[in-house]
Formats: C-alpha cells, sequence, structure tokens
C-alpha cells in the first residue's frame, strides 16, 4: 500500500498564533513539517529566518523538511543543523557545485533535497539522482503560496519517476505548489511520495480533518 507523505506548508500558517497550528500539525495525520525560508535575492519575497526557525523546531514533533529559497545555501548547512533540520532543500538554480552542496548537507547529517524551479528539465539530474534523498519539483513559481497549480508538473513527475527507478535510486518525489483534493491523487498516480499543502489545509475550516482526507486520498 502507498504510504503517501503529507507535508503542511508552515508559510500559509498564522504567525501570531504560531506554536497553535504547529500543535495542530502535531496532532493532525501530517508527516513533514514544510518550512519555506526565503531571501528575496533568489525569489522576490522574503518569509522568515532563523530565530523563527529555531521557534518553529522546539515545538514541532514530526519531520523539519526546510525548502530554502536562497542564493549560496551553502553558508547556511551547519547552522540548519543545528537547529534541528531533518531534510534541508536546496535550489538546483541556486546551486553551481551542486554536487558538493549535497554532500556538506549529508556531512551534517541531514537528508540532502534538490529543489527544481517549473522551467528546469528533471533529465538535468540525471548524473546526481543516487546523491539525491528528495526532489522537490515547485508546481508553481516558488515565492509565495496560494497560486495555482501547474499542470505540466504531472508530466515532470513521471520523467523523474522514470529516471529514479532506471538508476535503482530510492529518492523521494516531494511535490510543492498548489497541490489540493483536485490534483493529489493524479499526482500520487504519476510516481509522487510526498505532497506540500499551504493554503488548502490552513484555509481550510478543519485542517485536522483537510490534512487526513488528503492522507486517505492519496493512500491506496
Ligand atoms: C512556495 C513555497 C510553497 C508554498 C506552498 O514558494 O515553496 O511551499 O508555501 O503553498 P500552497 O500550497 O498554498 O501553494
Ligand atoms: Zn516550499
Amino acid at each position: 500500500m502507498k504510504n503517501t507523505l503529507i507535508a503542511p506548508s508552515v508559510l500559509s500558517a498564522d504567525f501570531a498564533n504560531l506554536q497553535r497550528d504547529i500543535e495542530m500539525i502535531n496532532n493532525s495525520e501530517a508527516d513533514w513539517f514544510h518550512i519555506d525560508i526565503m531571501d528575496g535575492v533568489f525569489v522576490p519575497n522574503i518569509s522568515f529566518g532563523m530565530p523563527v526557525l529555531e521557534a518553529i523546531t522546539r515545538h514541532a514533533k514530526k519531520t523539519i523538511d526546510v525548502h530554502v529559497m536562497i542564493v549560496n545555501p551553502d553558508q547556511y548547512i551547519k547552522t540548519f543543523a543545528q537547529l534541528g533540520t531533518t531534510n534541508l532543500t536546496v535550489h538546483f538554480e541556486a546551486c553551481t557545485h551542486l554536487h558538493r552542496t549535497l554532500q556538506a548537507i549529508k556531512a551534517e547529517g541531514m537528508k540532502a533535497g534538490v529543489a527544481l524551479n517549473p522551467h528546469t528539465n528533471v533529465a538535468l539530474l540525471e548524473d546526481i539522482i543516487n546523491d539525491i534523498d528528495v526532489v522537490c519539483l515547485m508546481s508553481v513559481n516558488p515565492g509565495f503560496g496560494g497560486q495555482s497549480f501547474i499542470e505540466r508538473t504531472y508530466d515532470k513527475v513521471k520523467q523523474l519517476k522514470e529516471i529514479i527507478t532506471r538508476n535503482n535510486a530510492s529518492t523521494l518525489i516531494e511535490i510543492d505548489g498548489g497541490v489540493s483534493d483536485k490534483n493529489a491523487k493524479q499526482l500520487v498516480e504519476a510516481g509522487a511520495d510526498v505532497l506540500v499543502a499551504g493554503n488548502y489545509v490552513f484555509r481550510a475550516q478543519d485542517p485536522v480533518a483537510t490534512i487526513a482526507s488528503l492522507k486517505k486520498l492519496t493512500s491506496f
């Protein structure tokens, strides 16, 4: 049976009630905390930084999946590890020496993730797929929550799944952006393992029930 992992995106939480929203995720069927860090350079938005990440990890009781949308992520790898990060995902487009960056992330005891912008072809990962724990396929342009899902993502998932299988890799496929009950099942059928959901969870009347229904819809 497929156990799809659900990763609510804290970017869509109520920052004035952050601890309450973290406890909501702790007490739900969610698997990971997805945490978006933006620098206003790699993406046209600034989210939050280390002090807020530290506050989140103090209360969060599940896998800490940090997605960094920043230039020069190498200089912060150690800090992310010290703050309790489980998975550190860097952008393909921000790393000139991606192989070196992934080794540095693993040397700090974290899982290494690579995020691809919508325009980046998954075939570019062919030579490095065995070194990647998680590929995060952006199904919106990174920078903001609440955008609409880019339909082309299904084909990218299938193509990436084929690369993973052919290379005998154990890489997980994570989808980030515009995920909802409208596309979740089809994404998992195409090969997705982890679904990030921001607005769909946090704008719902009952976020705990919404997480449970997403989990049920994608576990078959
Ligand atoms: C976008 C972030 C996403 C975002 C997803 O740059 O990487 O994680 O929070 O939010 P939704 O699910 O609302 O598109
Ligand atoms: Zn993200």
